[in-house]
């Protein structure tokens, strides 16, 4: 009985979390993880990293270098350029 009663707090938590959570990402907590959120969700919600090959990942954000100079938006430094694709490469389908 006191085990069935623990399990439904436990429960909540995992169904709330589904419904409301965001995505999860990859390593969340890391330096990468955050820019790639703070870059990549801007104009859509965040893809996972999961969802294309590095190949595929490469030749993407080219393409999103070019929508964002459409909108006048900053280019990313080389820094923050590396960054997303390093994290990409490391979690990439
Ligand atoms: C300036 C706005 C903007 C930013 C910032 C942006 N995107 Fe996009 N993204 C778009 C638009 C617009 C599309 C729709 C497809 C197109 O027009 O090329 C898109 C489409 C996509 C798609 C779907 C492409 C497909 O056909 O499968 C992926 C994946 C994607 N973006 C990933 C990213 C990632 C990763 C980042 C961060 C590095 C990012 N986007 C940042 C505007 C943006």
């Amino acid at each position: 009985m006191k085990k069935a009663l623990l399990l439904i707090p436990i429960m909540a938590v995992a169904i709330a979390g589904c419904i409301t959570g965001p995505t999860p990402i990859p390593d969340p907590d890391s330096a990468a993880a955050q820019l790639y959120v703070a870059k990549c969700s801007a104009c859509h919600s965040l893809p996972h990293p999961k969802r294309n090959s590095y190949r595929e990942w490469q030749h993407l954000l080219v393409l999103m270098q070019q929508r964002m100079a459409e909108r006048g938006m900053p280019a990313w430094t080389r820094e923050e350029r590396d960054t997303l694709l390093g994290y990409l490469q490391r979690h990439a389908r």
